[in-house]
């Protein structure tokens, strides 16, 4: 019995994410836009606290920046649905320019970069080897910049 209700509940839970995979339950534009503000702000509120650390302006705490780190990494692969669905263009609410959707793949390589510097971050915050960290943090910050500059209001 325990067997069948735990495989139902498992198909559920695929059935489920299958679907609001398929949909990305972004129907309406300014949930997408929603949706990409909240996870990029919630990254960025894990970013910040390491960089606080890196400029020392609060106190270096390997632990604390290992944590940020591992939470930055996974946070780096959220945002960019919110940008895909077709009707999810800029409109008042967004800073998001019509740029992104004229150079979509430029745009994703970006994304798919940080993902990978954020990777590298939660290495080096791992190994505890300030250097690597302050440069792997560094590596991040131009990307953020790079993508801000071009397609950010
Ligand atoms: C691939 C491009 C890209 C990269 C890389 C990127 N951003 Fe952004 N970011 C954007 C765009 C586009 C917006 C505007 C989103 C909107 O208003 O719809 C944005 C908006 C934001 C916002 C404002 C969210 C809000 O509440 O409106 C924050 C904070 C932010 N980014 C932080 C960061 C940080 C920190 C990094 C690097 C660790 C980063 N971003 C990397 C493209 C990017």
């Amino acid at each position: 019995m325990i067997k069948v209700a735990g495989s139902f509940l498992s198909i559920v839970a695929l059935t489920v994410s299958a679907s609001a995979f398929a949909q990305h339950a972004f129907n309406d534009a300014d949930k997408a836009v929603e949706y990409r503000q909240k996870a990029l702000s919630i990254m960025q509120n894990n970013f910040a606290v390491m960089g606080d650390m890196v400029k020392g302006d609060i106190e270096f705490d390997g632990t604390i920046f290992a944590e940020r780190a591992n939470d930055f990494a996974a946070l780096t692969s959220i945002p960019w649905i919110g940008f895909s669905q077709e009707g999810a263009m800029p409109g008042n609410n967004t800073d998001a320019l019509p740029a992104i959707w004229d150079n979509w793949e430029d745009f994703v390589e970006r994304a798919e970069k940080l993902q990978q510097d954020a990777k590298a971050l939660q290495q080096a915050a791992a190994a505890g080897e300030q250097g690597a960290i302050r440069e792997a943090f560094m590596t991040a910050a131009r990307n953020c910049k790079g993508c801000h500059d071009q397609y950010k209001d």
